[in-house]
């Protein structure tokens, strides 16, 4: 009789470790198979920069920048006393991640600071052209931009 239950609390045990293991498993191979699609390593870039100068989509995120963040987040997206460095961010925020504050906003609320982030989600001039101020801002951030006003591909100036 003691044999035979301790055979069984072996069964139960292995069947148990079995399930833990699955449970911490689990959502690792979720979050990596999420990933992916974002790793690819030949991924086009979502900006379009030569010899300096950029398309229209860039220069436009330049331009809506200026108008609604540079404010805060200081000229060229490099970040003020007051709102992060965006050409920082940037190097780690997927495109949905910064869709997500923008539209939304933020409120940082921790002891040392009480910044706020406004949502944009109402303002035309910022969600019509999400792609175009990432696009920017990432430019920057890949260090493909330098700071300033940018030349246009097309442009007269
Ligand atoms: C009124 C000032 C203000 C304006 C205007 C503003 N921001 Fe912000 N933004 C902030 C502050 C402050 C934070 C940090 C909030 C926090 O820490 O929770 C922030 C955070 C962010 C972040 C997250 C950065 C990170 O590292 O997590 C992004 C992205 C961002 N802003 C983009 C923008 C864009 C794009 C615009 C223009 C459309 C904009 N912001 C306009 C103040 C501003």
């Amino acid at each position: 009789m003691p044999h035979r239950f301790s055979l069984l609390t072996l069964a139960v045990l292995v069947i148990a470790i079995f399930f833990v293991n699955l449970l911490l498993l689990a959502p690792n191979m979720l979050a990596h198979a999420a990933d992916k699609p974002g790793q690819a390593a030949d991924q086009k870039p979502p900006y379009t920069v030569v010899n300096g100068k950029v398309d229209l989509a860039t220069f436009n995120g330049y331009r809506r920048y200026g108008e609604s963040c540079l404010r805060c987040h200081g000229p060229d997206g490099a970040g003020s006393s007051y709102a992060p460095d965006l050409t920082e961010s940037l190097k780690h925020m997927t495109p949905d991640q910064f869709n997500e504050v923008v539209v939304n906003g933020r409120k940082n609320v921790s002891t040392s600071s009480n910044n706020v982030m406004p949502a944009f989600g109402m303002t035309e001039d910022v969600v019509n052209y999400l792609p175009d101020i990432y696009g920017y801002l990432k430019a920057r951030a890949d260090g493909a931009l330098g700071r300033g006003r940018p030349k246009r591909i097309d442009g007269d100036d």
